[in-house]
């Protein structure tokens, strides 16, 4: 079997997807003709010329005027079983998503609008794909953590639907430090923690997503390379790093995949995976980080297999399940 068909064939898992970032440009021109709302493109060529991005920032104005066609429990509904549909595709059989409640509660549309319409997706995915998910809450690092503790509160009431949280949106200037409380809070409500750090940010911040947050995994962290202690800590400790080829190139953190630092990762025994982040935005699903970042990487069957299983193994599945899905790759 050749690479490209082992990827393609493998069951999969994707770890670092943000479900408004699997807004396609077709929904979201229908989304916007539906609830008659206005957006910044006027066609599918306007939308390419916008999709350039210089950094994380660029990207995110971009993403959050996007995500105003949301509006219904439908709406949610739609963008989350399209992206299952693309799970079924891809051969993803795992699936941990984070939404972002703020972004839609800020304009005045309901948490539980948000969170049904996803739900409600997932679990007919569930069923009648066969897909199994964890639904990871992120909080909006530009606000502040008061506005966090309002959202947690929410989150609390939908604790069945709701496994984790996480934070996420611009990082520099907004470190992990300035929501410690909130992170204990979400703790003690049995909720698991993440945190993006080091996409863009110093590997100060990881630490302090280690050490305040007590985060489980870390999203992005490819900056870790700049702080031997926090090599050997990530080594050892085995915390997982949701890294994401496309988006670091789309959002200028590495200039081409070429000189991307994931091989590097992988030699130092890191426990890093690869997942697609904002899919719609950064020109691919999992299949296509995976197959391009192999090919630019030079990347070997068995260093393509590490970062499957390591997928696997960094998922909150239950253990059992995690090998059985091994076994299978
Ligand atoms: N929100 C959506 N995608 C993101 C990313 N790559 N980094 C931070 N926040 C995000
Ligand atoms: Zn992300």
């Amino acid at each position: 079997m050749s690479l490209l068909e082992f990827i393609k064939k493998s069951p999969k898992v994707e770890l670092h997807l943000h479900i408004e970032g699997t807004l396609e440009p077709e929904l979201m021109f229908a989304l916007a003709k539906r609830n008659n709302i206005q957006i910044p493109f006027k066609n599918i060529k306007d939308i390419k010329k916008a999709y350039n991005f210089s950094n994380l920032n660029s990207f995110l104005k971009i993403y959050y005027e996007a995500a105003k066609v949301l509006v219904k429990e439908k709406d949610f509904f739609d963008l989350t079983w399209a992206y299952a549909l693309k799970c079924k595709e891809e051969n993803i059989v795992h699936t941990e998503i984070f939404f972002d409640p703020q972004t839609h509660t800020d304009r005045g549309i309901d948490f539980d609008i948000v969170i049904n319409g996803i739900y409600k997706a997932l679990k007919k995915a569930e069923k009648e794909l066969n897909l199994s998910f964890k639904i990871i809450m992120c909080f909006l690092r530009h606000l502040d953590e008061e506005a966090g503790f309002k959202i947690l509160d929410k989150a609390i009431n939908h604790k069945d639907k709701i496994f984790g949280v996480g934070l996420d949106s611009s990082e520099l200037g907004n470190p992990p430090n300035k929501f410690q409380k909130l992170f204990k809070k979400a703790s003690e409500n049995n909720f698991i923690t993440v945190a993006h750090a080091g996409e863009e940010g110093p590997p100060e911040y990881m630490w302090e997503a280690i050490n305040l947050l007590n985060v489980k995994r870390i999203d992005h962290g490819v900056q870790c390379l700049k702080d031997e202690k926090l090599v050997k800590k990530l080594s050892k400790s085995q915390i997982p790093l949701t890294v994401c080829p496309l988006s670091n190139i789309k959002l200028k953190v590495f200039n081409k995949l070429k000189d991307h630092n994931l091989k590097k990762m992988l030699d130092k025994k890191l426990m890093v995976m690869v997942n697609s982040d904002d899919p719609a935005y950064f020109g691919g699903y999992l299949s296509k980080n995976l197959i391009e970042t192999q090919k630019a990487l030079n990347l070997s069957r068995n260093e393509v297999k590490k970062l499957l299983v390591n997928a696997f193994k960094s998922s909150f599945l239950e253990e059992k399940k995690k090998e059985e899905w091994i076994k299978k790759i």
